[in-house]
This record gives structure tokens, C-alpha cells and sequence, in this order.
């Protein structure tokens, strides 16, 4: 079972969270997950797997235009309907616009046809709820994005296991 993560970033942050998700995905048995930026998706490997997960940071308290761009002319080649749809966000800011970019993401896997998934509080701690959402190191000192690693890879973990009991290995 395959599974992509698509990721825009700029300073390291977001891609590190895409590969903290994949890290989790991956620890679920059967599963091949890939991480990609939006500039170098392979479009076979997206094509081929059954779950996709696209994230980026908050500019604005928006989507940055790479995604929304690559989520308006790329996406919709990719045969993504019917997949397994996920979305997650870096900001600086506790309040800087994490949740409303993964909300945006997921308005648009939404319009593809896929079927969105977070886990919301079915699993208990951590309760994710639209989708995970990490802090730069930047400015609150008692945020940074190593203090996020868990809930990334945790979702990643519920993302795949759901993606396999939906659609086996
Ligand atoms: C142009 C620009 C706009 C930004 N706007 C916001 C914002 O509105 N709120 C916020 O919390 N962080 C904002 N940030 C900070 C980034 O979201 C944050 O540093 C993120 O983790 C960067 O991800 P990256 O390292 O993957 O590029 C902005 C950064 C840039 C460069």
C-alpha cells in the first residue's frame, strides 16, 4: 500500500514534518510512503497509492501560492479521487493560521473526490483534530517543531492504519 506525502516549504520546517508523517505511515506494516515536494511530485507514485497527504506552511494565515498553485494545476491530475485525504501545517505563531490552511487543503481534496481523514479524537491523546499543526523555533520558547515530532508521526501511523483497513496492503 502506498501512501505520499506532498509538502511546500521554504526553511526546512514543513518538510521536516512531511517526513515525521511518512516516518509514521511507514511503521504501519505494508506500507510504502514517500515523501515529496510540490515541485518534484512523481506523479506514478501518487497515481499509484491510495492516501495522500499535502501540508505547507501558514503565509498570511494562508495556504502559500506553491500549494495552492500545485494543489490548482497538478492535483487534479493525479487521479485522486476516492483516496485518502490529509492535510498538515507549520506556522511561527501558536494562533498563525495552522488549522485554516489544513481546513483550505482539505476544502480542495474535498472538490477531487477524496475521502478526508485526521482520526480526530477517536484515538484519544493526542486529539488531532482537522490535522497536525507544528510551531517554529523562531519565537515562543516553549514551542518548537521537535516538540510536534510525536503528533506528526502519530498521524501519520492513524492515516495509514486507516488507508490499510480501508483498502488493505
Ligand atoms: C512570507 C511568510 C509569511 C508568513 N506568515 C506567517 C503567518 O501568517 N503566521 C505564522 O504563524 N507564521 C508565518 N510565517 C512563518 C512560517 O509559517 C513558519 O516559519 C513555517 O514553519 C515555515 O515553514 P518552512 O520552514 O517549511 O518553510 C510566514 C513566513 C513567511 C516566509
Amino acid at each position: 500500500m502506498r501512501l505520499a506525502v506532498i509538502y511546500d516549504s521554504k526553511t526546512g520546517n514543513t518538510q521536516k514534518a512531511a517526513e515525521w508523517i511518512a516516518e509514521g505511515m511507514n511503521e504501519v506494516e505494508g506500507t510504502e510512503a514517500a515523501v515529496f515536494a510540490v515541485g518534484e511530485v512523481d506523479a506514478d507514485f501518487v497515481k499509484d497509492s491510495v492516501g495522500v497527504v499535502a501540508g505547507c506552511p501558514s503565509y498570511g494565515a494562508l495556504m502559500t501560492p506553491n500549494m495552492r498553485n500545485w494543489l490548482f494545476a497538478e492535483a487534479g491530475k493525479l487521479g485522486l479521487a476516492g483516496k485518502l485525504g490529509g492535510a498538515f501545517a507549520t506556522e511561527q505563531y501558536s494562533h498563525g493560521g495552522g488549522e485554516l490552511i489544513i481546513q483550505s487543503i482539505i476544502t480542495n481534496e474535498m472538490v477531487f473526490g477524496m475521502l478526508c481523514y485526521s482520526g480526530g479524537g477517536s484515538y484519544g491523546h493526542p486529539v488531532i483534530h482537522l490535522g497536525p499543526v507544528g510551531i517554529n523555533d523562531n519565537v515562543e520558547k516553549y514551542n518548537g517543531m521537535e516538540n510536534y515530532r510525536d503528533n506528526f508521526r502519530i498521524y501519520g501511523n492513524r492515516f495509514a492504519s486507516k488507508a490499510k483497513e480501508l483498502f488493505g496492503e
